[in-house]
């Protein structure tokens, strides 16, 4: 987590390139900020606790500098303050750190006995006193920090500035992202390439173990003491997407940016009909079995994925946690493929789990969001969902877009395998066409969202509950809703409230209950019956339109029915946007969620 940038460069009022840079990576940690900068050979450090605007109000964003780092934090050693904050500085070294060193305790007391004190409760400031020690011994500062990976356990994207070199920023990666801006005349590091796209769209990808040295008219890569050859990429990311456009927050500029993610995430695979999609993907009919391995939402949208392929295709799948699965006996056979689904590509716990199941040599595929991301290049085979950049800490788009990949995943199975008829694939097609509309229709319901919010607003506990892709479902709309809304919330299986959470339910205790599937549409109702008759104020999420029993529930929202393989796309939204109103009317901080990130990178 945490976001860094640096600049080199003669542009005037260049503390504004450092701010602007965080704020376009406030997604990846924001309780507290800092930047450092030499300007007129002086050094400057400003570190200010909580979201960036603190720090942004106390520097002069016009000042000119030659060269600077910065970060926007997200706490993993000592707590949020302006001491812990970075940059960090000891000796000559002043820095900033993304990642985590793991061994810092062992280095810090090493350190302690070699006369370094420490001001901060952080490994970045033990790492700084590492560089600094090093350089001492060693007045060289490229062979440094080539050795610091055998000194440092851990994750590591390192922005330093060195004294004695005033115009030089030096830059190393291993495991945390990191990218080099190459602009004319100026050069940047940061996180990630948004930072730096309304100055360039030209970067360089730093691989593990990379490090780099730039001045404002030159970029020097190397690995391993030796120079190293690079690529300069063009960044096609459209800057608007970095953009509100008019939306009073990025959370909801993205729910309403759905139909057009899915038109452009499903479209290519069906350009020319279901012949398309056999050509576009790889053959899944060779595995026995699907592994699925994810983090937070993508896990929920895994557990759809499992409804769907098991549905359609009849194959069977499991979803692990990765930061379970990392450390467990899995059992895969080798004639079992393992997919990662990621929005950012980097999430430390899906990268881990996707490596230990190349080691054990089966098929992976990736179905990632962030292009050339570390998870989609470990990846054997890689789908990617087209959901462009996702700002808000809370995933919505970047969700569907998984979502509706593995419907595609479980209808090419359904073919390949001959499960599905032709007029069946007329009618999802049929409704591939007229999900964007159906999903513009219920985005106009705002009026309804926001009195369903108002109706559980008072209350501290709120369960979801639904049947197999209901609940899956239920369990992404809890997320969402204790995520920005700081509200608890809890998703059962509807079947399973009885056996104990049912004590839970008082006169007014919110249920959010979802039937969608009509198999199993009489079970669930009874289940809310159950709930009602025990004073439940009961929200009806169904895609049931004609029912005549209307005495189970207190307000009921109607999704447009369309084939089951569709059909989660659609229910999600009603669940997004009540979180949303919801977090409104209570005041959260809706896009930065407290303690939360959007990327992460530590374990
Ligand atoms: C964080 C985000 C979640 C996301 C999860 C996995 O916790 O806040 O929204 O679902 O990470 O992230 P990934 O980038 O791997 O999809």
């Amino acid at each position: 987590m945490c976001g860094i940038v640096g600049y080199v460069g003669n542009k005037e009022n260049s503390v504004r390139v450092l701010i602007d840079g965080l704020k376009k990576l406030e997604y990846r940690g924001y309780d507290s900020a800092g930047i450092a900068f030499i300007s007129n050979g002086k050094l400057n450090i400003q570190k200010e606790k909580g979201e960036l605007v603190n720090l942004q109000n106390r520097v002069n964003l016009d000042k000119k500098l030659d060269i600077g780092i910065g970060h926007t934090r997200w706490a993993t050693h000592g707590k949020s303050n302006a001491l812990n904050a970075h940059p960090h500085r000891v000796g000559k070294f002043t820095i900033v750190h993304n990642g985590i060193i793991e061994n810092y305790n062992e280095l810090k007391e090493e350190l302690k006995k070699e006369g370094y004190d420490f001001n901060s409760e952080t490994d970045t400031e033990v790492l700084c006193s590492l560089i600094d020690k090093l350089y001492k011994e060693d007045n060289n500062i490229l062979n440094v920090i080539n050795k610091l990976k055998n000194e440092i356990k851990g994750t590591y994207a390192v922005g330093i500035m060195c004294d004695d070199y005033p115009d030089q920023l030096y830059a190393v990666k291993n495991k945390s992202p990191l990218i080099i801006g190459v602009g004319d005349n100026e050069n940047y590091i940061a996180s990630d390439v948004p930072a730096i796209l309304d100055k360039t769209r030209k970067y360089i990808v730093l691989e593990d173990g990379d490090y780099a040295k730039l001045t404002n008219s030159e970029i020097k890569l190397y690995h391993d003491g030796k120079n190293k050859d690079y690529k300069v990429e063009l960044s096609q990311l459209d800057a608007s997407s970095v953009d509100k456009q008019g939306y009073p927050h990025y959370m909801l500029k993205e729910i309403h940016e759905q139909p057009e993610v899915f038109k452009k995430t499903v479209n290519p695979y069906l350009s020319e009909g279901i012949e398309t999609l056999i050509l576009k993907m790889p053959d899944f009919t060779k595995y026995s079995k699907i592994r699925i391995v994810a983090c937070g939402s993508a896990t929920h949208a895994g557990l759809v994925g499992k409804q769907m392929i098991e549905k359609f295709a009849n194959v069977e799948v499991q979803v692990d946690t990765a930061s379970e699965f990392r450390y467990s006996k899995n059992f895969l056979k080798e004639d079992e493929l393992v997919i990662v689904i990621s929005q950012s590509g980097e999430t430390i716990d899906t990268l881990e789990a996707l490596l230990k199941a190349k080691k054990e040599g089966v098929d992976t595929l990736g179905i990632i969001n962030a292009k050339d991301s570390a998870i989609a290049r470990e990846s054997k085979m890689v789908l990617y969902t087209e959901a462009g950049k996702e700002i808000a800490v809370a995933t919505t788009k970047a969700y569907s877009a998984q979502v509706a990949l593995l419907c595609l995943i479980a209808l090419n199975l359904s073919y390949s395998k001959n499960l599905i008829t032709k007029d069946g694939i007329k009618d999802i097609l049929k409704d591939v066409r007229n999900l964007p509309s159906y999903m513009e229709e219920l985005l106009q319901n705002t009026e309804e969202y926001k009195n369903i919010a108002k109706s559980i607003k008072d209350y501290n506990d709120i369960f979801f509950i639904g049947r197999g892709v209901d609940y899956a479902l239920a369990m992404e709309g809890s997320l969402k809703l204790k995520e920005i809304s700081y509200t608890h919330s809890e998703a059962y299986a509807a079947g399973e409230l009885k056996h104990g959470t049912i004590s839970l339910i008082d006169e007014g205790t919110p249920v959010i209950g979802i039937v969608t599937d009509e198999t199993i549409a009489s079970k669930t109702i009874s289940n809310i019956k159950e709930v009602k008759s025990r004073g439940a104020n009961v929200i009806y999420v169904t895609s049931r339109k004609d029912e005549k029993d209307n005495d189970f529930y207190d307000k009921k929202v109607i999704i447009p029915k369309v084939n089951d393989l569709l059909q989660p796309l659609l229910t999600v939204i009603p669940l997004q946007m009540i979180s949303y109103e919801l977090a409104k009317l209570k005041g959260c901080s809706i896009d930065k969620p407290k303690n939360l990130a959007k990327s992460v990178t530590v374990e």
